[in-house]
């Protein structure tokens, strides 16, 4: 049998302890480490031996991280080299300027081990050539679409972590769609730094087969496969209808579970992943705009001709405390609650913002719990 390629990892740090620091932990993970104290040293040595990722500081004697990861995205050869650049706590500028320069991640200093174990798997997860998922059955998947009638009410939040919740409970084969054409942020909740998007789908549509599918659905480090919305928000009205349905065809013909993080408007695609879900999970908060907005898409639903017993309720933010008890909203709306999510506070933020989702990174708290259910109750048979 042939040995499986070690994953050669360089680190670029002149303090040697720190270099040493991640090198132990990361050997004892099974990649192979190089190591260098300046940029120069490290160019050298990427000549000789192409890395799979490179670490790197930011602060370097001699020419400094940002300059190094330009000249490396400059050079065809190592233009898609995965860069981590490690930042000082809290330097938002630091961050920014890193991107700007083509770095695919960050992470901030000091930070604890997994952390950074985390974000290196995840980008060379990445990185490497997807393999098309073995399909095991043909039953179809199911769709679960998740819609709320006004925008910014948790959509995203939940999505993302309902897709991860599946695939931890069930090991299933789950994707993730982002149907928000224009601003998506799935990718951004789940630290995802591809290009990889449906308009790459757009141009081949009719002649789509599986493999061309897979080339463009990214992997996580949780097991889901994620097709992102497109890059440039101006490519959005390309997108159409049809080619939704086309896509949600081929995902449910690959896929066991299939999430889709809906935009909040009532146009044709939109239509399309609620008429083809098996599952719509409408969310709500206790506050009077959403509440009337969601009223007025329940009217619709009857005319969609949806099936209301494919519709559940989920109050997202249900302990605000806010004058509005549960059974005041089912009344005025006229439909019954499945679920209550509860407001997660400083949680939810620090998840966004490190693109960890809560299921992964804070499991037990009471939000994940919820999620959690859900994704329990989809999985029933
Ligand atoms: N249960 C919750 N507890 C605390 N904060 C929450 C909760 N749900 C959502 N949020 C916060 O509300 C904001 C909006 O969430 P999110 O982006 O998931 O909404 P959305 O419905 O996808 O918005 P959009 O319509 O813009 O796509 C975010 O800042 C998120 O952190
Ligand atoms: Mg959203």
């Amino acid at each position: 049998m042939n040995k499986p390629i070690p994953t050669l990892i360089l680190i670029v740090d002149d303090d040697r302890t720190v270099r040493n620091g991640i090198s132990d932990m990361l050997s004892q993970q099974g990649y192979v480490i190089l190591q260098s104290e300046t940029a120069e040293a490290a160019y050298a040595l990427i000549t000789r031996q192409m890395p799979d990722l490179i670490i790197m500081n930011v602060v370097l004697p001699g020419m400094d991280g940002y300059a190094f990861c330009q000249q490396l995205r400059q050079n065809p050869d190592t233009r898609l080299l995965p860069i981590i650049l490690q930042v000082c706590q809290g330097d938002l500028a630091d961050r920014m300027a890193g991107f700007k320069v083509g770095a695919n991640d960050y992470i901030t200093l000091p930070y604890p081990p997994e952390e950074l174990l985390y974000r290196v798997k995840n980008l060379l997860s990445l990185t490497q050539k997807p393999v098309p998922p073995q399909v095991q059955s043909h039953t179809p998947g199911r769709i679960t679409a998740i819609f709320a009638a006004k925008g910014g009410v948790g959509k995203t939040i939940i999505c993302t972590n309902l897709a991860v919740a599946l695939r931890q409970i069930s090991g299933k084969r789950v994707a993730l769609m982002d149907a928000d054409y224009s601003f998506g942020l799935v990718g951004v909740h789940l630290n995802m730094s591809t290009t990889h998007n449906i308009m790459e789908l757009i141009p081949i549509i009719d002649d789509l087969d599986q493999n061309a599918f897979q080339n463009v659905m990214v992997h996580h480090i949780s097991g889901i496969h994620v097709l992102l919305c497109p890059f440039h928000p101006e490519e959005a009205e390309l997108v159409t209808a049809p080619h939704i349905k086309k896509v949600l065809q081929l995902l449910v013909e690959q896929y066991d579970e299939v999430v889709v993080d809906c935009h909040g408007s009532y146009d044709e695609r939109t239509l399309e992943v609620l008429e083809m879900a098996n599952t719509i999970l409408l969310i709500i908060v206790p506050e009077i705009g959403t509440l009337m907005s969601t009223s007025r898409f329940l009217d619709l639903v009857t005319k969609l001709k949806i099936p209301p017993e494919r519709l559940k309720l989920v109050l997202n933010r249900s302990d605000s405390k806010v004058g509005l008890e549960v059974a005041d909203i089912e009344r005025a709306l006229k439909y019954k609650i499945s679920y209550k999510l509860v407001s997660g506070g400083r949680e939810v933020t620090i998840s966004a913002n490190k693109g960890i989702p809560m299921v992964t990174s804070t499991p037990n708290h009471p939000l994940s719990l919820g999620i959690k259910q859900i994704a329990e109750d989809l999985l029933k048979p």
